[in-house]
């Protein structure tokens, strides 16, 4: 027989166990949070830079993405309480390194692109265990389209007014030489739980 004292920690561990695995109801609304947040970050950047391209010019659009990129990526983070953020694999912005889980999930997205999946509905979504406790994880591809080109596409084809303001704010620049279709980066999307 065991010990009582057995039992209820036996029993304890199983609550706490309970207590910090989502259940299906909560990891799917976790699911719907992220697909929101992640749809309004694309949504948002995307007006404010046709705007600012039809307006500006691509030369004045690239203020658009240096600056509100960034605030935007924040007001998201802070409506949805999570963390929002755009990365990328060949960044342009110091700052959009993925780590590794973002690169993972970008790899695991591109070979669903490979294998015929369409590129707008590419994402993907994970309960992983960290030394800080669990987290939530989520990616959304962001495939580059004709738009895109202007900044991102092959360097011949990139106007000479935004390869000159890119070498000035952005010497590190990787972020060019993308095919319409492809996967320019995600929006990565986290939470404590
Ligand atoms: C007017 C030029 C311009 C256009 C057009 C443009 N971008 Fe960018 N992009 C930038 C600049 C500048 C940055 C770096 C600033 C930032 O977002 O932090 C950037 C950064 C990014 C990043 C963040 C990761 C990184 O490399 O730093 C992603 C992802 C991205 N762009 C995707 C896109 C997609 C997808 C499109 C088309 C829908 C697009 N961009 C159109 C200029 C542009």
């Amino acid at each position: 027989m065991q010990s009582p004292f057995f039992l209820a920690a036996a029993a304890a561990l199983l609550v706490t166990g309970c207590a910090s695995s989502p259940t299906a109801e909560q990891q799917a609304a976790m699911v719907d949070d992220a697909r929101k947040a992640s749809g309004t970050l694309v949504q948002k950047l995307g007006g404010e830079l046709k705007a600012a391209l039809s307006e500006q010019g691509p030369d004045g659009a690239i203020g658009v993405c240096k600056t509100r990129a960034p605030q935007i990526a924040a007001d998201v983070s802070k409506q949805f309480g999570v963390t929002a953020k755009r990365v990328s694999p060949k960044n342009r912005n110091p700052a959009g390194v993925p780590d590794a889980w973002e690169a993972e999930a970008q790899a695991g997205l591109e070979k669903r692109l490979a294998a015929g999946e369409k590129p707008e509905t590419l994402e993907t979504w994970q309960i992983v265990s960290t030394t800080d406790g669990k987290q939530f994880r989520y990616a959304k591809a962001l495939p580059v389209q004709p738009l895109c080109l202007t900044c991102h596409g092959a360097p011949e084809a990139i106007p000479e007014g935004v390869k000159a303001r890119l070498a000035v704010d952005y010497p590190l620049d990787k972020a060019v030489g993308y095919a319409p279709g492809s996967l320019r980066g995600i929006v990565s999307i986290s939470r404590p739980l």
